[in-house]
């Protein structure tokens, strides 16, 4: 599909079957992610693919306890990649954005579902969920930006919505 198009009608999914996804897929949504632009080229993103389904519960816990939100989980997603950078960069979550949603246009165009888990960013530093991230070898001075929930859809990858965002001309 050609791009502006992709970028048109790429939507969130929250709806997974059981299937998983091919890895060979993973891995490309993975490295769309990897070539997003970060400030000063850098590259300082950590991407933490989790496919293990066992972290998925305990994890979900923990998030929810910390953040008082319950009942909380990822929707059936089958993986999850944890998008995490140093807590002392200035551009963490601007660098974490656009891998982000390279990310996102890369799982739309390989049909895969996806969408952005953001409470981690809250939360990284709370013992119980911080003991999590450290199994799944994130660095302590890391904070997780953002997550990308991943599964094969129940239903399309793309779709419409209004677009509401203001847009000001000065010519
Ligand atoms: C910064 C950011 C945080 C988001 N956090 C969540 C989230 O925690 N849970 C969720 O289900 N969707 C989350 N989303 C997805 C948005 O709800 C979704 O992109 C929006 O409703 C528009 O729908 P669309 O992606 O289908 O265009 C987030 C999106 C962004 C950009």
């Amino acid at each position: 599909m050609e791009v502006l198009e992709l970028i048109a009608k790429r939507r969130s999914v929250r709806k997974f079957t059981e299937e998983s996804i091919p890895k060979e897929l993973v891995e490309k949504i993975v490295q769309a992610g990897r070539e997003a632009p970060t400030a000063m080229n850098t590259q300082e993103l950590r991407f933490t693919v989790v496919r293990d389904k066992s972290y998925f519960e305990p994890l979900a816990k923990e998030v929810g306890e910390a953040i008082k939100r319950s009942p909380y989980h990822f929707n059936q997603a089958t993986t999850l990649v944890l998008v995490s950078a140093p807590k002392s960069s200035g551009n963490a979550f601007a660098n974490a954005g656009c891998a982000m949603q390279n990310m996102h246009l890369a799982a739309a165009s390989l049909g895969v579902g996806a969408y952005w888990v953001n409470q981690l960013k809250d939360c990284s530093d709370a013992p119980a969920v911080r003991s999590i991230l450290t199994k799944l070898e994130i660095p302590e001075d890391h904070v997780v930006t953002s997550t990308l929930a991943l599964g094969m859809p129940q239903g399309d990858v793309l779709g419409d919505r209004e677009v509401r965002s203001e847009v000001v001309w000065i010519e």
